[in-house]
C-alpha cells in the first residue's frame, strides 16, 4: 500500500523517501507535531558531553533500571511523590503498558483520537467502544455518552489536548469524568502528550489533583515539546500501587541512559522555564498566521485547536486528503492524511505548525496544487 502512514503514524521519513524519492534532509515534514527548532541546546550539549567521556560510560554500562534521578525531578516538578512516577520509552510504551497490565475487558476511546489507544486494545482482542465527537460540535463530546462509556468500559482514553483535533476538554469537565471514573471503578487515562504546548497547560492538567482521583492515570511525552522523538521519553503519574503494578511488567532498562540524561536537563530550573517561554512565543507568532493563511483558501476549513497542529477539512470535490498528500509529497512536503481516524474521512488532514519560513513553503505548495486543481 503506497501511503505515508503505512506504519500507522505521521513523521515517517523513511517511508517518505521511498515514496517520493527525496533525501531526508530535503523533506519538509508537517505530518509529525514536533517543535521545529530542535531540542534545548543544553540537552544537545549534555549528550555530546556524555558521549565524549573517556570509556563511553553511557554506552558501555546499563542505564539506571529505576530511573531514579529523572523520577526525582519529575516528582519535584509536579509536586507528587517519587513512587507515583513511572518513566517509559516514549508515551507510546506507556499507552501499551496500561492496557497490557490493567487488562480491561473493554476499552473506551473518545474519537477521533491517537490510533494507539484503540490499537493497544485490538491487538489483544479487547473490544473497543467509542464516543465520536464532530467538527460541527467543535469536537466537544456528548457528556451523557461519555458517562455511558465510563460505565460500560474498564479503561477510557482521553487526549488532553486531543490529537488530531487539538480539542482540549476543560479541566472542570475532566474533574467530573474523573469523579465518575472513581464511582465506576474505571481507569481514566488522560494522555497529556501535547499539554506543554497549551498556554498555562500545567494549570489545566489533573496531575496535581490525582490524590482525589485514584483511578485516573496521566501520561506525558517529552518527545514533541522537547523535539526528541528519536530518543524516546515519556512518563506516567498515578497512584503508587498502579505504578508498581505496571512497572513490574515493564521491560528492564526500557529507558536508555541518554534519554534519562536528556529528561533531567529538560526539567532542570535553568532550562525548563526559558524553554517553555521560547516554545510558547514561537507558537503565538506562527499558529494564528498559518491558520489564517490556510483558511483563506476557499477549498479549506481549519479547526482552531489548542495544540501545535491544525486539523484541516477540504470542502472541494476531488480535493481529498489523499490527493493533497500525494501532490504535496511529490513537492517534498509531508502532511498527515486523517482519513483513517474513526469519525473523520477522506476530507481531513493535519498540519503541524513549523517555522514561519517553512509554513510559507507549505502555503505556496498548497496554492500550487489547488490552482492546478481549480
Ligand atoms: C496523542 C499522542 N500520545 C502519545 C504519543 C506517543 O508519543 P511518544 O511515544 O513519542 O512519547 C503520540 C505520538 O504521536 C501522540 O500523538
Amino acid at each position: 500500500m503506497a501511503r505515508l502512514e503505512r506504519f500507522g503514524h505521521g513523521g515517517d521519513l523513511d517511508t517518505a523517501v521511498e515514496l517520493y524519492g527525496y533525501a531526508k534532509e530535503k523533506l519538509l515534514d508537517f505530518s509529525a507535531n514536533i517543535y521545529p527548532y530542535g531540542p534545548p541546546k543544553a540537552i544537545v550539549e549534555r549528550l555530546r558531553e556524555l558521549l565524549a567521556e573517556p570509556g563511553l560510560r553511557q554506552l558501555t554500562h546499563y542505564p539506571d533500571p529505576d530511573v531514579r534521578e529523572l523520577r526525582r525531578m519529575i516528582a519535584n516538578h509536579h509536586q507528587v511523590e517519587e513512587d507515583q512516577v513511572l518513566v517509559g520509552n516514549g508515551g507510546a510504551e506507556l499507552i501499551d503498558l496500561v492496557v497490557g497490565v490493567l487488562s480491561p475487558g473493554q476499552v473506551g476511546v473518545l474519537e477521533p483520537a491517537f490510533v494507539e489507544y484503540g490499537e493497544s486494545a485490538r491487538k489483544r482482542d479487547i473490544p473497543v467502544q467509542a464516543v465520536v465527537s464532530r467538527w460541527e460540535d467543535g469536537f466537544v463530546p456528548d457528556w451523557a455518552e461519555v458517562e455511558r462509556l465510563l460505565e460500560r468500559c474498564d479503561l477510557v482514553f482521553v487526549g488532553v489536548p486531543n490529537n488530531p483535533t487539538g480539542h482540549l476538554v476543560p479541566q472542570e469537565m475532566l474533574k467530573l469524568w474523573a469523579e465518575r471514573a472513581v464511582e465506576e471503578k474505571t481507569w481514566l487515562v488522560l494522555d497529556e502528550a501535547f499539554i506543554d504546548f497549551v498556554a498555562n497547560g500545567e494549570e489545566r492538567s489533573l496531575i496535581g489533583l490525582l490524590d482525589r482521583y485514584p483511578t485516573t492515570i496521566v501520561l506525558r511525552s517529552l518527545t514533541k515539546f522537547y523535539a526528541l522523538p528519536g530518543l524516546r521519553l515519556g512518563y506516567m503519574v498515578a497512584q503508587p500501587e498502579v505504578i508498581q503494578q505496571i512497572k513490574r511488567q515493564q521491560v528492564p532498562w526500557s529507558v536508555n541512559a541518554l534519554a534519562q540524561a536528556a529528561g533531567c536537563v529538560a526539567l532542570s530550573a535553568e532550562v525548563y522555564e526559558p524553554y517553555v517561554e521560547e516554545v510558547h512565543r514561537w507558537l503565538r507568532e506562527t499558529k494564528q498566521e498559518l491558520l489564517t493563511q490556510l483558511a483563506s483558501f476557499p477549498a479549506l476549513e481549519v479547526f482552531p485547536g489548542q495544540a501545535n497542529y491544525l486539523l484541516v477539512r477540504s470542502c472541494q470535490d476531488g480535493v481529498t486528503s489523499r490527493f493533497l498528500q500525494e501532490e504535496l509529497g511529490r513537492r517534498g512536503v509531508l502532511i498527515r492524511d486523517c482519513g483513517m481516524y474513526t469519525g473523520l474521512d477522506e476530507r481531513y488532514f493535519r498540519i503541524a505548525v513549523k517555522k514561519r519560513e517553512e509554513n510559507a513553503v507549505l502555503i505556496e505548495s498548497v496554492k500550487e496544487v489547488l490552482v492546478n486543481e481549480g
